[in-house]
């Protein structure tokens, strides 16, 4: 027999074949409609394997009623939808999608950095609504990124793809990290500061460090006035890191130039957002790993994930393997 699983999303059609071979699946076909609450609830109980995306809220009360699930494969490489501590209780394994994301999330950070430092959207709004009336010197200036002091927060693999992007326009590199990475530092002339120091310094503050409990809030009230008022925060790893009230304030009152954000506390975010009201502000709607080769990848990997576990092998990417150890 095989084992019944649950996917939440429609993903692409030779993956979902590639998955059928072994699993008996059962779909939410939607592609822009998340799986209900009451759907995912009434189904946990009779699967062995969830295969699901960041939208879906794993939580311990939703575990509770997981009788028979044994493995959660979550199609991102963050996993803080997921109450791990919870699966790991109950003997359910977790896993993600590393690395294949890496640099085309590093991109869109650049992207980010580069549209917000040359006021590339407001600029375009400009255009689009008829106010370009002549070349005048000091029209949409902004600021400029080569030679800048970028300052990445959490040097895992897309903190270093992102400053390997900034050697290629001469920026000095400064790194916060719970572990200090020395051979990073020599292959890329990067030096450590620590958190406050990197605040200071930087022209870019670049975050990227992943979702968890000690990182809710890093950057508030306090740590955005301890930035340069012509410094830019970036924001690609996961909302509620910043505190969107504080930044609210911080770019309204110009005690920093400009915010580019891809993540936010509450996904999707509001059209009437008060961070959407502000020319100093670029948002995107969770669109870091967004290619279509990215996004198949990531697919597949979630498939292999799962696959591998079912037919009793390790899969690639396990975030809790204590749970394969025998007892
Ligand atoms: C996307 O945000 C991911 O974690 O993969």
């Amino acid at each position: 027999m095989k084992p019944k699983i649950l996917i939440t999303r429609r993903i692409p059609e030779d993956i979902l074949a590639m998955i059928q071979e072994t699993c008996e699946v059962k779909l939410w076909p939607e592609d822009d409609v998340p799986i209900s609450r009451d759907v995912l609830e009434r189904e946990i109980s009779d699967i062995e394997g969830l295969y699901c995306l960041l939208t879906e809220s794993i939580d311990d009360a939703l575990l509770a009623q997981a009788k028979k699930l044994r493995i959660i494969s979550n199609m991102a490489v963050g996993y803080n939808n997921i109450n791990v501590e919870a699966a790991t209780k109950r003997k359910i394994l977790v896993t993600n999608t590393p690395g294949v994301l890496t640099e085309t999330t590093a991109d869109l950070t650049f992207a980010l950095l580069m549209m917000t430092a040359r006021r590339m959207e407001e600029a375009s709004q400009f255009l689009r609504q008829g106010q370009w009336k002549t070349w005048s010197p000091m029209l949409l200036a902004g600021q400029d990124i080569y030679g800048a002091t970028l300052g990445i927060i959490g040097m895992g693999r897309i903190g270093e793809a992102v400053a390997r992007r900034a050697t290629g326009f001469d920026m000095k590199i400064i790194y916060h990290n719970r572990t200090r990475k020395i051979e990073f530092e020599e292959r890329l002339g990067a030096q450590y500061r620590t958190f406050n120091e990197l605040l200071k310094e930087s022209d870019f503050v670049c975050v990227l460090t992943p979702s968890t409990p000690e990182t809710q809030n890093l950057i508030g009230k306090k740590e955005l006035e301890r930035m340069k008022p012509s410094s830019i925060l970036i924001n690609t790893s996961r909302g509620g890191i910043v505190n969107e009230d504080d930044l609210y304030e911080a770019l309204r009152d110009q005690k920093i130039y400009a915010a580019g954000l891809d993540v936010f506390s509450e996904e999707p975010l509001s059209p009437q957002h008060p961070l959407l009201t502000l020319p100093n502000c670029v948002a995107l709607p969770h669109i870091g790993s967004a290619t279509v080769k990215t996004r198949r990848e990531m697919a597949r990997l979630a498939a292999v994930n799962l696959v591998t576990f079912l037919q009793g092998k390790k899969p690639p990417h396990c975030v809790n393997p204590s749970v394969l150890e025998k007892e």
